[in-house]
């Protein structure tokens, strides 16, 4: 077999079949197909699309191109959820305890913060103490133990996606909703898990910029991680404001914890509140609507918040930071952005909103920055209120001053303003199951 032939089919619209698609995998991984080939293909597949089939292959080539987690022992009980990526997105935090409360059991590896938008893996090292990252051994006795641990993706997960990824990234043929799919669906895959729910953003902090197009991605996860035997479930949520009041590591620890005490509602609850119940859905086999108050019982009687607790005393992290989190450690300096326009915030440019935080040191500008924990935005206001001219919209943290002075620039070009007060959205636009 020859990959020339394989780009060349490609290119003139043919269907690869399961033999072609684990030659190109297999070789790509063990560095015998070059970039510049493994490139023309992903152009070739951007450009003339993939059937299901095709996409399935690959999924489940790149899944096995490296380690996997064998988490039969835990039947059905199994269940991961995944969103493309946003801002404020603290999601897991919530949602991970709630359903191990439930009975269900969370394997998770998760990923550092990309870009714009945040990852799960900073936001727990902003906890004093955690680890997050545990033998295999390790890792499995604290979810049979106490049904939940989440860690860093290890090397070798998926490490086909790895190489591709980065290609894509620096050669344009990122926006494929095969790659993309594959992509995503191979470390799930591989990670083990018997349920998975997506979460897929759309709007102006997301990868998928309108809701129809966020819908034919979630559609596409959905049809692969049924074909290789998972149950799944996709939610098309909006990423056109950040979601939540908060964005930056320990400021979400923070609210997550407000969340998983009953004392916090609004558009963060109300999707976790949808992704978990998804979760026990599919994991525990349960009717949806049973689901749904289960959820809501397991926040109401803090049981979901006690799990949070036991979860991260098991993976080292300090628990009096949970129990009092006015001790996480406060940043040198709190600058208020106030409006100098009155009107209804009609738009949240919400990348914008993500990079200012990026500024503030809430993430990395360069692959080797240290982030700082405490720093992020608190917002006061969002898409859809009325702010009067000298209103506080948003508190910017940080270490330096002029940081906050370019952050508050950027941020406030991030905004819209009309007199008519906007319509409303929905928060969750759909669910595929
Ligand atoms: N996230 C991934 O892991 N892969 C993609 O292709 C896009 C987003």
């Amino acid at each position: 077999m020859r990959m020339y032939d394989i780009i060349h089919k490609k290119r003139l619209g043919g269907v690869l079949d399961k033999e072609e698609i684990e030659f190109f995998v297999e070789e790509y991984t063990n560095g015998k197909i070059p970039d510049y080939q493994a490139s023309a293909l992903a152009m070739a597949i951007m450009f003339v699309g993939m059937t299901d089939a095709e996409t399935a292959y690959l999924t489940l080539a790149m899944a096995k191109s490296g380690n996997t987690v064998d988490l039969s022992e835990f039947g059905t009980l199994s269940v991961d959820k995944h969103s493309t990526g946003g801002v404020g997105d603290k999601t897991t935090l919530i949602v991970a305890p709630i359903v191990a409360s439930l009975g269900a059991k969370v394997a998770k590896m998760s990923g550092r913060g990309l870009g714009h938008t945040g990852g799960t893996v900073d936001k727990l090292e902003s906890i004093e103490g955690y680890k997050t990252s545990l033998s295999i051994n390790e890792f499995m006795s604290q979810v049979r133990n106490v049904g939940i641990s989440v860690i860093g993706q290890s090397e070798n997960l998926a490490p086909c996606d790895k190489k591709l990824y980065a290609l894509r990234d620096v050669t344009a043929t990122v926006e494929s909703i095969p790659l993309i799919t594959s992509s995503i669906m191979s470390k799930k895959i591989a990670a083990g898990t018997h349920s998975i729910v997506v979460d897929v953003k759309y709007g102006s902090g997301a990868f998928m910029k309108t809701p129809e197009d966020a819908e034919i991605l979630g559609r596409k996860m959905v049809d692969i991680g049924k074909a290789c035997g998972r149950r799944m479930a996709a939610l098309i949520t909006d990423m056109d404001t950040p979601l939540g009041d908060a964005i930056g590591n320990a400021l979400e620890v923070k609210e997550a914890i407000s969340v998983l005490r009953g004392e916090k509602h609004g558009d963060l609850r109300e999707v976790c509140e949808a992704l978990a119940a998804n979760m026990i859905s599919l994991s525990l086999g349960v009717d949806i609507k049973e689901s749904e108050k289960k959820v809501k019982d397991a926040i109401e009687s803090r049981l979901a918040y006690k799990k949070f607790i036991e979860w991260i005393s098991a993976q080292g992290g300090d628990v009096t930071l949970i129990e009092n989190p006015s001790l996480f450690p406060s940043s040198k300096i709190e600058c208020e952005v106030k409006s100098s326009i009155s009107g209804y915030i009609s738009r949240m440019d919400t990348e914008k909103i993500g990079l200012s935080s990026v500024i503030l040191g809430a993430g990395r500008e360069k692959k080797d920055d240290t982030i700082d924990m405490s720093s992020g935005i608190i917002l006061f206001k969002k898409t859809g209120d009325f702010v009067s001219s000298g209103d506080t919209i948003a508190k910017l943290y940080t270490s330096d001053i002029k940081k906050a002075e370019s952050a508050e620039k950027l941020f406030l070009s991030s905004l819209s303003f009309t007199d008519q007060k906007p319509a409303e959205k929905p928060l969750i636009y759909k669910i595929i199951r």
